[in-house]
C-alpha cells in the first residue's frame, strides 16, 4: 500500500478569511443567508452521516441501489486510470465504482477532493486500507474554487464523480460556473458521472429535509456552532427553528433558521452586530431538485456530451454518465 497524499488548498486561514467574507455578506443581505459549506466541520460531517440513514432521506440509498445496479455499464465505458470524487464525504457509496473500476484493471488512483478535512482524511485511510493496489490522493479544496488544480490526468483519462445531489446546493448562477469551469478542468474525453434529485412528490422531499428524529434539524442549527466558535459569535443555537420548504418557482427545498424571539447577535472576529427580528428567517442551505430536460441542457450548454441517463423506479434520483467535449455547444 502506498501512504495517501494530502493536497491542502483550503488552509485553516483561507477557510477562516472566506467565511469571514461569507458572514459579512450573508448576514448583512435581507434576507439574510449563508452558503451551505460551512455547514460542514467534523460534526456537521457526522450529522450529515447520520442523515443518510434515516428512513426519510430518500437520496442516499436510492442513488446506492441505482449505483448498484448500473455501475457495470459504467465501468465498460470508462476504463480510467483516475476517480476523482467532488464533495466525497466519506466516499461510502463510491466503494461500488471503485470495486467495478478495479475489475475493468484499469484504475490506478483515487482523488477524493472535501472542504471538510476530518472527513477527508477518515475516508482515505479507510479507502487506502481497503484499496491496497490504489494511490489514494487526496485534496482539501473547494470544488467553486479549486477545480483547475485538480491532479492532472496524466497518460490516463479521468472520472470525476459528483454524487449525492451537492450540484443542487449550488444556485443556478454558481451551476453553470461550476460545470463550465469543470468543463476547462478536464481533457476531451474524460468522463463525469452526475448524481441528481429529481423533481418528485412534495410529500416526500420535505419530510427528508425535516425528519422526524430532528437529525436536519440539528445539522442546519449546527452553521451557528460553526459561527461561533470560529468567529466568537454569540448566537443562542437554542433560540432558532429549523425550516424546510419546497419552493416550487426556484424548483428547490429551502433550509432555512427562524429567530424565535427578537435578538442581537455579535460577531466580535468582524466587528459586527446583527439585529433578528422574532420570527425572522435566514437561508442556510438551497438542494435544488431537476428535471431531465434542463439538466441535460445545461450539461450540454457546458460541454458534457454523450449523456447515458439511469433513474430509480420511482424517478426520484438520476445518475448522468457524460463526456467531456472538445467544445461548448452553444444552447
Ligand atoms: N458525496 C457524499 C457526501 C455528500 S454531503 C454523498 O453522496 O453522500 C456534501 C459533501 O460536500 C460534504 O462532505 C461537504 O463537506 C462537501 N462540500 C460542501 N461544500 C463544498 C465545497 N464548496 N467544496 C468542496 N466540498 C464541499
Ligand atoms: C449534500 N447535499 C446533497 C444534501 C442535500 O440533500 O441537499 C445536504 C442535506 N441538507 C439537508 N439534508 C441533507
Amino acid at each position: 500500500m502506498t501512504a495517501p497524499v494530502l493536497d491542502v488548498y483550503l488552509s485553516e486561514a483561507d477557510a477562516a478569511h472566506a467565511l469571514r467574507h461569507d458572514v459579512r455578506v450573508g448576514l448583512s443581505a435581507d434576507p439574510k443567508w449563508l452558503p451551505p459549506r460551512w455547514l460542514y466541520d467534523a460534526r456537521g460531517s457526522e450529522l450529515f452521516e447520520r442523515i443518510t440513514t434515516l428512513p426519510e432521506y430518500y437520496p442516499t440509498r436510492t442513488e446506492r441501489a441505482l449505483l448498484r445496479q448500473v455501475v457495470a455499464q459504467i465501468a465498460a465505458r470508462a476504463a480510467v486510470d483516475t476517480l476523482v470524487e467532488l464533495g466525497s464525504g466519506s466516499s461510502e457509496k463510491t466503494r461500488l465504482l471503485l470495486d467495478a473500476l478495479t475489475a475493468t484493471g484499469s484504475l490506478r488512483r483515487f482523488v477524493p477532493l472535501d472542504v471538510s478535512e476530518s472527513a477527508l482524511r477518515a475516508a482515505m485511510t479507510a479507502v487506502a486500507r481497503e484499496y491496497p493496489h490504489l494511490v489514494v490522493h487526496g485534496v482539501v479544496g473547494d470544488f467553486t474554487e479549486h477545480l483547475e488544480l485538480l491532479p492532472a490526468g496524466g497518460s490516463g483519462r479521468r472520472l470525476v464523480a459528483f454524487l449525492g445531489g451537492t450540484i443542487g446546493n449550488l444556485v443556478p448562477d454558481e451551476r453553470a460556473a461550476f460545470f463550465a469551469t469543470l468543463h476547462a478542468a478536464l481533457d476531451p474525453g474524460e468522463l463525469l458521472l452526475l448524481g441528481a434529485g429529481l423533481i418528485t412528490d412534495p410529500a416526500i422531499m420535505i419530510p427528508a429535509y425535516d425528519d422526524a428524529a430532528g437529525v436536519t434539524a440539528e445539522f442546519n442549527r449546527n452553521v451557528l456552532h460553526v459561527l461561533n466558535r470560529e468567529l466568537g459569535a454569540d448566537f443562542d443555537v437554542t433560540a432558532f427553528d429549523h425550516i424546510a420548504l419546497w419552493d416550487a418557482t426556484q424548483e428547490w427545498i429551502e433550509m432555512r433558521l427562524r429567530a424565535r424571539r427578537a435578538m442581537t447577535v455579535h460577531v466580535p472576529a468582524i466587528g459586527m452586530r446583527v439585529q433578528f427580528a422574532e420570527g425572522e428567517q435566514m437561508r442556510t442551505e438551497v438542494s435544488a431538485k431537476f428535471r431531465r430536460a434542463g439538466l441535460r441542457a445545461e450539461l450540454l450548454a457546458a460541454g458534457f456530451t454523450d449523456q447515458l441517463w439511469w433513474t430509480d423506479p420511482d424517478d426520484r434520483f438520476a445518475l448522468v454518465l457524460a463526456t467531456v467535449s472538445l467544445r461548448k455547444i452553444a444552447s
